[in-house]
Order: C-alpha cells, then sequence, then structure tokens
C-alpha cells in the first residue's frame, strides 16, 4: 500500500466513525452525527480537526479488538460568524461515545489550546458516559475535565449542548460551563437513570420527565435554552457567541450601530397600564430598547418573574435583567435570585455592560421561601451586583420597594447612572402594605383614605430619590433609549478598582 493510499484510508476511517450500522441507528433516534453538529456550528469549510488518530490504550476487557480513530469525540475549531470557535462533539456511535482517558486528554488539550488562543469553547454531549472498561482512568478524565472547565470559567465563554444521554458525574462538566442547551426529546441529563431511581426510591419516572429538556429548562433550572430541533439549537448557539467577546479581555463585539430615528421610542409610553396593581409584558419592553427588537433569553422558562436576555443597545451587547410583573407581580424569590445573580456574574467576567429594569414589589413571602433560603439566595444578587465592575445602568420604571429596590442594581449597590421614570415608586413599600402598618385605626376609613393619599403623593414618587442623588435623572419612558445609548458611550472605558484579595466569598 503506498502512503498516499495508507492516508487515504486512515482519512475514510475517521469519517465513518463507529461505522455505517452506528450512523444509522444515530439517525433513527432522530439525532445528528458529531460531524453534521459540526457542520451545522461552524461557517461552512472552517472546521479544522485536531488529534483525529488518537485512539485508546485500554488492554483490558477485549478492548485492543476495539479501536476507533479518535476515540469517541470529534475536535477543532473554526469560525462563527468569522470569529474563532474551538468546539468538540461526542460521538455516540464510537462505543456509546463514552469517556475514556483519551478522550479526555483530547478535550482537555482543546480546552489548554482554546485559552491561549482566547477563543470560546462548545462542547456537544452525547454519551453514555464513563467508559466501563477503562475504569478509574476514565473517571480521572472527567476530573480533568472539571478541573478545565473551572480553570477556563471567566476567561473564555463556555458552552455546552446536550444532544444525546449525558449522565452520573458526566453531568458536571456541563454544569460547570457557562450555558447549557437542550433539545426536546433528544437531551438526558441526570445524576442517576431511572432504573437506579427505581431501585433506590422506588419512584418510577420517564427519562425525559427525569432528565429531558423542559425539565431542565422549567424546574431544575440546569439549561439555559430549550429548542425543538438540533438545527435550532445550534443556530441558537451561534446567536449567543454573536454576543460575546472571544474572551474576557475582550471588548464584546460591536454589530451595526443602526441608530437612524433618534433613540425616541414613543410605544413605550403607552406601556404602563394605569392601575399600578395591574400586569404588563416587560419584554415589551426590552424589545423597544434592543437595536432591532432582537433579543436572545437565556433561562426564558424559568423563574419567569425575571427576564436575564441579551441584546444591542446602539450595536453594544448588553445583558438586560429585568422584572417581570406578569409572573407573581415580579417578586424576587430564591429561584429568580439564583438565575439573576448568575447571569450578572456571567456579564461581569466578560465586560458586558448590565440594563437592570426594575418594576418590583419586594422579595416574595413566605415560609416557604424563608425555608428555602431567601435569605442566602437573594444576597447572591446583591453580592453579584456589587461586584460587577462592568458599566451598570438602571432604570426603575415603577414599583421599587424595600430590599428589592437595592438589590435591582441601585445606586447603593454601584449602579453609574439610575433612571426613574415619572411613574415610579421608589419607597420602603407601597400604600397599602404602609397604612397596614402605621395606621391602627381600622374603624377610621377616613384617616385610613387620607394617610395614603398623603403617602402617595409624598412618599410614591421618583422625586425623593432624585433629590438625594440616588437618581441620576427622572425621563419620560420614550427616552429611555436614548439615556442608555448615551450612558453606554460615556461608560465605554470605565475602569472600577476593587480591593486586593484572593477572591471574595459569594454566599454560595
Ligand atoms: C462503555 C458504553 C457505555 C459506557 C454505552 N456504551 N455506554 N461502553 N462504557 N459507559 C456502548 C454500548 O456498549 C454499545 O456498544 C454502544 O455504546 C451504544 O450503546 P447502546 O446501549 O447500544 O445504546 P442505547 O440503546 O442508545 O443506550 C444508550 C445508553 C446506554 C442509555 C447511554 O448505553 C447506557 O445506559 N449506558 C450506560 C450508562 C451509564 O450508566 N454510564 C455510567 C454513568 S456514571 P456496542 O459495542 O454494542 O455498539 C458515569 C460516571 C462519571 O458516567 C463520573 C464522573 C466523575
Amino acid at each position: 500500500m503506498s502512503d498516499h493510499q495508507r492516508y487515504l484510508e486512515r482519512q475514510a476511517q475517521i469519517l465513518r466513525g463507529g461505522g455505517e450500522k452506528a450512523i444509522q441507528k444515530q439517525h433513527d433516534k432522530g439525532k445528528h452525527t458529531a460531524r453534521e453538529r459540526l457542520a451545522l456550528l461552524f461557517d461552512a469549510g472552517t472546521f479544522q480537526e485536531l488529534d483525529a488518530y488518537v485512539r485508546h490504550r485500554c488492554p483490558d476487557f477485549g478492548m485492543p479488538q476495539k479501536v476507533y480513530d479518535g476515540d469517541g469525540v470529534v475536535g477543532g475549531y473554526g469560525k462563527v460568524h468569522g470569529r474563532t470557535v474551538f468546539a468538540y462533539a461526542q460521538d455516540f456511535t464510537v462505543m456509546g461515545g463514552s469517556m475514556g482517558e483519551e478522550q479526555a486528554n483530547k478535550i482537555c488539550r482543546l480546552m489548554e489550546l482554546a485559552m491561549d488562543a482566547g477563543a470560546p469553547v462548545v462542547g456537544m454531549n452525547d454519551s453514555g458516559g464513563a467508559r466501563i472498561q477503562e475504569g478509574v482512568n476514565s473517571l480521572a478524565g472527567y476530573g480533568k475535565i472539571f478541573r478545565m472547565n473551572t480553570r477556563a470559567s471567566g476567561v473564555i465563554p463556555q458552552i455546552t449542548a446536550i444532544l444525546g444521554p449525558c449522565a452520573g458525574g458526566a453531568v458536571y462538566s456541563p454544569a460547570l460551563t457557562d450555558f447549557i442547551f437542550t433539545v426536546d426529546d433528544v437531551s438526558r441529563m441526570f445524576i442517576t437513570g431511572p432504573e437506579v431511581i427505581k431501585a433506590v426510591t422506588r419512584e418510577e419516572v420517564s427519562a425525559e420527565r427525569l432528565g429531558g429538556a423542559a425539565t431542565h429548562s422549567t424546574i431544575s433550572g440546569n439549561a439555559h435554552f430549550r429548542d425543538a430541533t438540533e438545527e435550532n439549537c445550534i443556530a441558537r448557539i451561534r446567536q449567543l457567541l454573536s454576543f460575546l467577546p472571544s474572551h474576557a479581555a475582550q471588548a464584546a463585539p460591536l454589530m451595526g450601530m443602526g441608530e437612524t430615528d433618534g433613540g425616541l421610542r414613543p410605544a413605550l409610553e403607552q406601556l404602563l397600564p394605569p392601575d399600578i396593581n395591574k400586569i404588563y409584558d416587560m419584554r415589551q419592553v426590552i424589545r423597544e430598547l434592543a437595536d432591532d427588537g432582537e433579543i436572545l433569553e437565556s433561562m426564558a422558562e424559568y423563574a419567569r418573574n425575571i427576564l436575564t436576555a441579551f441584546a444591542r443597545v446602539g450595536g453594544m451587547p448588553v445583558g438586560i435583567i429585568a422584572n417581570q410583573p406578569q409572573v407573581q407581580a415580579g417578586c424576587l424569590d430564591v429561584n429568580a435570585s439564583d438565575k439573576a445573580a448568575r447571569f450578572v456574574r456571567f456579564c461581569d467576567a466578560f465586560g458586558i455592560p448590565l440594563v437592570t429594569l426594575v418594576d418590583v414589589p419586594g422579595f416574595l413571602p413566605g415560609l416557604q421561601q424563608e425555608d428555602a433560603g431567601i435569605i442566602r439566595h437573594g444576597a447572591k444578587l446583591l453580592y453579584a451586583y456589587s461586584e460587577a465592575a462592568v458599566p451598570k445602568l438602571t432604570v426603575i420604571l415603577r414599583k421599587a420597594y424595600g430590599g428589592a429596590y437595592l438589590a435591582m442594581c441601585s445606586k447603593h449597590l454601584g449602579a453609574d447612572f439610575v433612571y426613574a421614570w415619572d411613574s415610579a415608586q421608589i419607597a420602603v413599600m407601597g400604600e397599602d402594605g404602609a397604612a397596614n402598618i402605621l395606621i391602627r385605626e381600622e374603624n377610621d376609613p377616613q384617616k385610613r383614605k387620607d394617610w395614603k393619599k398623603e403617602y402617595r403623593s409624598s412618599v410614591l414618587n421618583p422625586y425623593r430619590a432624585a433629590e438625594r442623588g440616588y437618581v441620576d435623572d427622572v425621563i419620560l419612558p420614550q427616552e429611555t433609549r436614548q439615556k442608555l445609548l448615551s450612558a453606554l458611550d460615556v461608560l465605554r472605558r470605565k475602569r472600577e478598582d476593587r480591593p486586593q484579595k484572593r477572591h471574595g466569598n459569594i454566599p454560595l
């Protein structure tokens, strides 16, 4: 056999993965192969594969007869919207994509390269987990990946798509990354599967309910995105990457300055219902403020009382955190605090300015919330905002009461600019709550009415806070985008010193 023939044969072998039958089985399950997934991720023709020849070295259980080039993972780098991205996809057609020592080494090398090159890593998981035949060497591989994920955290964006099984300790690599994507009927992510659960707790649960996309997007909060198809999922990964810098030291990518109308948004004038206790959809506000109305919501189906979304304002990517009055009146609870705090941390780590839209009646009261640790979880949000050194812009639309006013990036937590709509009410609490505490004369409804009227006119407004400098400007709703455009421009070079320390101790 000539050198060239041998080369061609090895190439063909690499592309075959686990073979025709295994590929067919993968397709029959409605899943793409590793290579097809990478082709969907990268700009056409840009993928450069690395370590395609790597093979396992396991001498046990007949493994020397089961050797595949690539060892069950396809990895390399390429371009996404013209920018370098590293990616790997586990190849389920090769021994169920199971993780052996060499597969782990490949993934770690790829991550090291990505850190050196200053480029994001996208991992696509589809694996039966630790390769049983390789025993502790496989576990060691996972351990090394966890450490690499942690080292890379805050250095380069890390994104994971769960495109098949991801069970046992294997779930912790995705969980250590910044964003997890899932697909209906494809993702299966759990610590122990249905059979083990049945044996241990006697609970009967389907794999979809236990670890499917809907479960992780709506109940557990482990996933940030859910799509109906792999194509949509990978397209959304590409969209997310368009908002992110390649690494923490780089500015987020500016895209199309697109401001032709002076930035006034008259539609915002009509948005608030006349009754303070009526709801509206905060998403509409975000869309009005965003360039071309384009937003990418993270964790859209979890803790829906708060919204976290990427958008561009004047071409600049921003992270928007907004109370959603439509759900639980926009109160902050345990899950909303966790969701928002992690989003703030991500944006701060990667230099993405924060825009906070406030309409919050308070922290959600109740024994359930107190028992669940609202004190500890709420503290995460306070901590994340206080420590964030990126530009921080806050707009108070309506209610901003009590501790939740403070927690939603108030001036006191370091907001650079706080704007309040003329409809804002910044106070310890609303009129009914205040009257319940201060006016005991239940038999004197007139006194209570007069007191509430006085409270409304003298306290429930934005001017008291503005008089103290806690609000920089009282604005009309339609001016909001203009103000943000100007503030983002002014703060472009913001630098904020932090005290020297090893690291802080966020209330985890
Ligand atoms: C070695 C594995 C494997 C594994 C699957 N395969 N999982 N080989 N180690 N962990 C192989 C199968 O033997 C089979 O090989 C091929 O992959 C395809 O698997 P099938 O079972 O035919 O596929 P399917 O019916 O789709 O079922 C997929 C599956 C099932 C649900 C993932 O394979 C399964 O239950 N695997 C074991 C899952 C598991 O318990 N893993 C350990 C989790 S704990 P052939 O040669 O027949 O094609 C863990 C710890 C991590 O991972 C710890 C980190 C700290």
